[in-house]
């Protein structure tokens, strides 16, 4: 049945076609009813036709502040303290989990000892987004995701590195690549120090971070094995 034609009972179809002011306010009701359902047909296309077009703009554009994909503020440079290779502890020294920004943050203490050193070192930090700091420290934002096939990657205590429970990809605490199927070190995004403030930018991915060697790999690789779990 047409919205142009809203149902009406015999006794008023009756009414209707003998014409007489019954049948006109009977006509005029129907008019109104007319109006009324067209009027929510066209309400109900604009709010579609609203929710699909923001739906679309977040997809297109999903840097809302505070959400993944945006600069984030992670936390204040105190809450971070460094550590050096032998003393890292998951949320307590060196190596921090931000699960909002999906990163962990680490920050290797100004004695770090290094394999490379000179040029090669300073090149390696710069093409790795190691960010160094006025203590002589250095500053890294990991993505949390295994490069092999993406779930995500826990820092284990015990070995003193990442291990990725899917497959056993396994990364150095800077997340440089150690050993198992994932095709480079981890990613990272671009970390900023703003007077206080520890700034992660998850919009910026850096996946170019290949599989170390000898003459690129910057810290040694942990003295521990890491078993499966
Ligand atoms: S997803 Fe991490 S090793 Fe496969």
């Amino acid at each position: 049945m047409s919205i142009d034609t809203p149902p009406i009972t015999p006794q008023q179809y009756e009414v209707l076609h003998g014409g007489g002011a019954e049948a006109a306010e009977i006509a005029k009701q129907r008019l109104s009813r007319r109006r009324f359902l067209r009027r929510s047909m066209l309400a109900v296309w604009g709010i579609s036709t609203t929710a699909s077009v923001a739906g679309a703009l977040y997809l297109l554009y999903p840097t809302l502040s505070g959400q993944f994909g945006s600069t984030q503020v992670v936390g204040k440079k105190a809450e971070f303290p460094a550590a050096s290779p032998g003393q890292f502890k998951i949320d307590a020294a060196g190596v921090f989990h931000k699960p909002v920004a999906r990163t962990y943050v680490v920050h290797m203490s100004a004695d770090t000892k290094f394999l490379l050193t000179g040029a090669a070192l300073s090149d390696q930090l710069s093409s790795e987004q190691v960010v160094k700091d006025k203590d002589g420290s250095y500053w890294i934002a990991l993505y949390q995701r295994c490069v092999h096939l993406g779930c995500t990657v826990p820092f284990r205590d015990d070995c003193e590195s990442f291990k990725c429970p899917c497959h056993g990809s396994h990364y150095n605490v800077n997340g440089e690549y150690l050993d198992g199927p994932a095709p480079r070190s981890l990613d990272r995004f671009q970390l900023s120090l703003n007077g206080d403030d520890v700034v992660v930018n998850t919009g910026f991915i850096d996946n170019t971070v290949l599989h170390p060697d000898n003459t690129t790999r910057l810290i040694p690789v942990p003295t521990i094995a890491c078993s499966a779990s």
